[in-house]
């Protein structure tokens, strides 16, 4: 399984890469917003630290970039998805996942120019999804428990369909907000998680790693000769 890095925070991002071989990263205009940056600025820098740490290519850990959310005509976000895409070979353009932006996904995918279908609440919408050939689709399950709705049959529904139509779109469990879900997704087949880096640290602990670890101190200092 895969785990990219829910973030366009570049020191963030370099700490996930060395510290936790994170596999890519997603970014969306509130992640922007966080570093600080005006969008093209923080997009460019991302593109540099790509090259900087030898990450080029298409097979190589993809960013996701969302187009200008404002953007209402399929037209328009192909136009922009183009630009945003000359940026990085990396990149991967996230489009909503609504009658205009799957129209556009369908044309940018069908010019070679990768997707990511976001903002993705039911199995049907992922459907769509699939059947245009986006690269990635990405159901979003924290916003969904949120909201009080369940989060874990919806995208056991939705990964079956996809292994039982053979889609080759790869799904990423968005939003994910804890170990718990992220096992789940593993259990579930999911390909990829997109988190934030809080979320993947407090997956690595447990207080019996501590609880153990005071244990054996103890032992190691009462141990003669040590
Ligand atoms: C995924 O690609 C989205 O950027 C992300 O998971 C949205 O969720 P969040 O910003 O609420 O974590």
């Amino acid at each position: 399984m895969k785990y990219f890095l829910d973030s366009a925070k570049l020191d963030e991002i370099d700490r996930a890469y060395r510290d936790y071989a994170i596999d890519g990263v997603t970014t969306n205009p509130r992640h922007i917003q966080n570093s600080g940056k005006p969008f093209l600025t923080a997009i460019t820098d991302i593109a540099n630290w790509i090259k900087e740490n030898h990450l080029e290519g298409k097979d190589v850990f993809p960013v996701s970039v969302e187009i200008n959310p404002h953007l209402e005509k399929a037209e328009d976000m192909v136009k922009e998805a183009r630009k945003i895409s000359k940026i990085s070979e990396n990149f991967v353009i996230k489009i909503p996942c609504n009658p205009e932006g799957l129209k556009a996904a369908h044309l940018l995918e069908k010019e070679g120019i990768r997707t990511n279908v976001t903002l993705v609440f039911s199995p049907a919408q992922a459907i769509q999804a699939g059947r245009i050939g986006a690269m990635f689709v990405s159901p979003f399950l924290g916003w969904k428990e949120a909201n009080g709705e369940d989060s874990y049959n919806y995208m056991a529904q939705l990964a079956n369909i996809y292994k039982e139509k053979g889609y080759k779109t790869e799904i990423i469990a968005a939003a994910v907000r804890s170990g718990k879900q992220i096992a789940d997704m593993a259990e579930l087949g999911v390909d990829i998680i997109t988190a934030g880096l809080s979320v993947y640290e407090d997956s690595f602990k447990h207080p019996f790693t501590n609880y153990g670890l005071g244990v054996f101190q103890d032992a190691w200092d009462k141990t003669e000769g040590n």
